[in-house]
């Protein structure tokens, strides 16, 4: 039987650590996967974390299952992270959050819960997106339709393509939308466009579906959460994603959560008892060790200081280095405007180099970057930034 199965392609983002792994050159760049990385170009395991990890090692009793939804102080204190201490979503009991494998496992489980649920609906993508959203949502039997969102010419929102698209779809359609951060562009709606789409997302009757894996990245936690806070209006229902990989850089403890709002506590335990039988036909119940950090820190208000700290570094790098790598772009191509990388949020840029480009920059200056032109702009560091952006010059000099 297995003779006859058809070979897959490598993934789009993931499959390029393994060719830049077993490139040679000693001063390659890996600007592929979405992982933190710091000026050593180590991707550190925060301190916070440690000094939570510590306290667990020390009191943990037990290995025994968690319940099929996760540690209940984990989902609630994601919620009030998300929304803020004192929400109305959070008080009126009309949310209901589960822990999931990771920011994709919220996907899929969201994906499962809407197939099973509304199975004529069609999840709506931006234009482009990340590349396993529409892998997962169609694993997950739902249909995919895509929304205009980035406009190359000025580097950011497609407002009036998006709106337009959104005036249109059908009521009763998802629409999936990047709470901050956009990944792949970094381009992201302004405060004042996002109510705009909330108003036209909600006109037509769509459930809003945020995809949030990049809080604390963009402008800090207070500002990356306003998409959200627009879309929790009174009554409404939404979905909403989220991931602990970046922000707490606990990528491979597969740490992410679901919230489901729903219009009023009753529907929301109605509704849980549906996502905890999606989950228990999947994976049972969810690992514990990365939600117990999370856990730990942010129930700690020490810890959760420290990790605070970590974060702020983390985006202050990073900002960092969009300035910087504007600057050394300008000093080698003047005609050229490379501000709009200074301009975007979160870990990625589109550098709107074409397939052959990024295929240039591989195979004669061994730089990794995902063929759609995105960049991780965590993995520029102040020793990398001059022969990255001399390569890039020469490639798109074809000098
Ligand atoms: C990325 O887009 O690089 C990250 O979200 C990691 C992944 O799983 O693709």
């Amino acid at each position: 039987m297995f003779d006859a199965i058809q070979a897959a392609p490598p993934d789009a983002i993931l499959g390029l650590t393994e060719a830049f792994k077993n490139d040679a050159n000693a001063d390659k760049v890996n600007l592929t996967v979405g992982v933190y990385k710091d000026e050593r170009g180590q991707t550190p395991t925060l301190e916070s974390v440690k000094a939570a990890e510590a306290i667990l090692l020390k009191g943990e009793a037990s290995k025994s299952y968690l319940p099929i939804g996760g540690l209940g102080e984990f989902c609630d204190l994601t919620q009030a992270l998300y929304f803020g201490d004192g929400h109305e979503v959070i008080d009126s009991g009309r949310a209901a959050t589960f822990q999931t494998p990771g920011g994709t496992g919220a996907l899929r489980v969201a994906a499962d819960f809407v197939h099973q649920n509304f199975p004529s609906a069609s999840i709506w993508c931006s234009t482009p997106t990340w590349p396993n959203h529409p892998k997962v949502f169609q694993a997950a039997g739902v249909n995919v339709k895509n929304y205009p969102y980035f406009d190359a010419g000025s580097q950011g929102v497609n407002i009036d393509g998006m709106l337009a698209a959104i005036s249109e779809a059908p009521a009763g359609d998802v629409i999936c939308l990047h709470a901050c951060c956009h990944n792949p562009t970094g381009a992201d709606p302004s405060v004042d466009q996002w109510k705009q789409i909330a108003d036209a997302v909600y006109d037509r009757g769509l459930l809003p579906f945020l995809d949030f894996a990049y809080l604390g990245f963009g402008d800090g936690i207070e500002p990356d959460r306003s998409a959200l806070l627009e879309f929790a209006r009174p009554g409404v229902e939404m979905l909403v994603a989220s991931s602990y990989s970046k922000n707490f850089g606990l990528y491979s403890e597969r740490v992410g959560a679901l919230t489901v709002v729903t219009s009023d506590s009753s529907s929301a335990k109605t509704v849980a008892s549906q996502v905890k039988v999606t989950i228990r036909t999947n994976y049972s119940n969810p690992p514990a060790h990365g939600a117990e950090i999370v856990r730990e820190i942010l129930a700690d208000s020490e810890l959760r200081q420290q990790w605070n700290d970590e974060l702020t570094e983390m985006r202050e790098r990073i900002n960092g280095m969009r300035k910087l790598f504007t600057q050394e772009m300008a000093e080698r191509l003047p005609d050229r405007d490379f501000s709009f990388i200074k301009r975007q949020r979160g870990m990625f840029s589109y550098t709107g180099l074409t397939a052959e480009q990024v295929d240039t920059l591989r195979e004669q200056f061994s730089i990794y970057i995902v063929r759609d032109g995105r960049i991780n702009v965590a993995g520029i560091n102040p020793g990398n930034v001059g022969p990255l952006c001399d390569a890039i010059a020469s490639v798109l000099t074809g000098e």
